[in-house]
């Protein structure tokens, strides 16, 4: 069987190459795919824009690649699945109306109330001066979340009044264009996160071992958020109990409810989670897709062929599939460029790639591009180095060892990954 991936991130690398660990996967093709991608075995780069859902469609129904996966938000919210299948292509990733639980935080507010879902306290505004005036009266911290896509800026943590007004003024005046013209104001949560991955068939839904990432650029989690500058599983902050409080008052509550409202959701419910101090399982997030970079820890623990998962998902029979994990644990160090993420230079050649994969450690691209024989820089999020190990201290000392051979030019990344988890 050939796949296709959408998307060129650190996460469409693992899918790739998780997919072509697979003996039933004979070609991946990546569209448009990244550096790492490029030089994969047997998988390939279309330079094709992921929004062209006609071309992907001609393209994978004249060379046969069967299987479609998506990995971003974008394509989910624009309508990809929906699109491909009507074509006779077998898509994992939701329909246009699922994606919506990512897709406005609005709606999966509204979705996770009418599940009884255990989250923070919410309304949602459309009128700024509406939205000031509840600001006022409810004080802070409190939290401002733009209600669309804002490629992870749109939501502000307010520890002051000003702040959170700040953030409401700058999403009504069109900062984060049609996704600010909403938002959502919602209580302040404290504990730790954690994200669980689950994958469903719209009816039954599963987790993959739950992953923590550090969301900060900078080390002590400090500084601006980021779309994730490491990642590590199984973190044991998701206890077997906790994760059975999370499967039957998260999970399937979800797919039930979106069942209820017509929705076939097939592919992975991403739950973002805030575990309160008291031990609640609160869902702080949903997003329909794969994390970033926590696929770069949870799919290299995979036993079962990623490909029997995704198709049990597509075919709806998920309860009859037998999720096998590997013993250990993941740990995945993302290499930035300096200045992410904000502004970063582009372009610097990589060196020390083929040594750091003699370490074992797996080495995913993001933001890389193949620039004759070499690998350059090419995105603000440049590498995701992943560690295995028996033991979370093995599999960090891997990545590190693995990163000491690699060196770029404004080369940035975390020292302090997994840090909790560490002996
Ligand atoms: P989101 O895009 O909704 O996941 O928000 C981004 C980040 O903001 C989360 O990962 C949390 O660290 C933080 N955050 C979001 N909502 C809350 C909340 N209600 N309370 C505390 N922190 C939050
Ligand atoms: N790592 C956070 C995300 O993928 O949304």
């Amino acid at each position: 069987m050939k796949a296709l991936v959408v998307g060129s991130g650190g996460r469409e690398h693992t899918l790739a190459w998780s997919l072509l660990g697979s003996p039933r996967i004979t070609e991946v093709v990546c569209v448009p795919g990244n550096g790492g991608t490029a030089a994969l075995p047997h998988c390939r780069n279309l330079a094709m824009n992921p929004g062209d859902f006609e071309g992907i469609a001609r393209f994978a129904l004249v060379n046969n690649l069967e299987l479609v996966v998506v990995g971003p938000e974008q394509p989910l919210a624009d309508g990809i699945a929906d699109y491909l299948q009507t074509q006779g292509l077998k898509v994992f990733g939701p329909c246009q109306a699922g994606a919506q639980i990512e897709a406005s935080k609005a709606w999966a507010k509204a979705l996770m109330v009418e599940a009884a879902i255990p989250t923070a306290r919410a309304e949602a505004f459309s009128d700024e001066a509406a939205a000031l005036a509840y600001l006022k009266q409810a004080g802070a911290p409190i939290v401002v979340k733009a209600d669309g896509l804002a490629a992870g800026k749109g939501v502000t943590v307010a520890q002051t009044l000003e702040e959170a007004n700040q953030a409401v003024s700058d999403a009504f005046s069109g900062r984060f264009g049609a996704a600010g013209h909403q938002v959502v104001i919602e209580e302040f949560m404290t504990g730790q996160e954690a994200s669980v991955l689950a994958v469903t068939d719209g009816q039954t839904i599963r987790p993959l071992v739950p992953a923590q990432d550090h969301k900060t650029i900078g080390e002590g989690d400090t500084g601006p958020n980021t779309g994730g500058m490491g990642a590590y599983a199984p973190t044991p902050v998701v206890t077997p109990e906790l994760m059975a409080r999370v499967q039957s008052e998260v999970l399937e509550p979800a797919i039930a409810t979106l069942r209820r409202r017509g929705i076939d959701y097939r592919g992975v419910l991403y739950v973002g989670l805030m575990i309160t101090p008291e031990g609640i399982p609160k869902v702080v997030e949903f997003n329909c897709r794969f994390g970033d970079p926590e696929t770069q820890a949870v799919l290299p623990l995979l036993e079962t062929p990623l490909e029997e998962v995704m198709l049990a998902c597509i075919e709806g029979r998920l309860d009859a599939l037998d999720l096998r994990w590997k013993p250990g644990a993941a740990a995945c160090v993302v290499v930035a460029a300096e200045g992410y993420p904000d502004s970063y230079p582009k372009g610097m050649e990589i060196f020390g790639l083929e040594e750091a994969a003699e370490t074992g450690a797996l080495v995913f691209h993001a933001g890389t591009r193949r620039r004759g024989d070499s690998t350059v820089a090419d995105g603000g999020r440049v590498l995701g180095v992943t560690g295995m190990g028996d033991s979370f201290e093995a599999a960090i000392a891997n990545a590190y060892e693995a990163l000491d051979k690699i060196c770029f030019e404004n080369m940035y990344y975390r020292r302090d990954i997994g840090y909790r988890v560490r002996g």
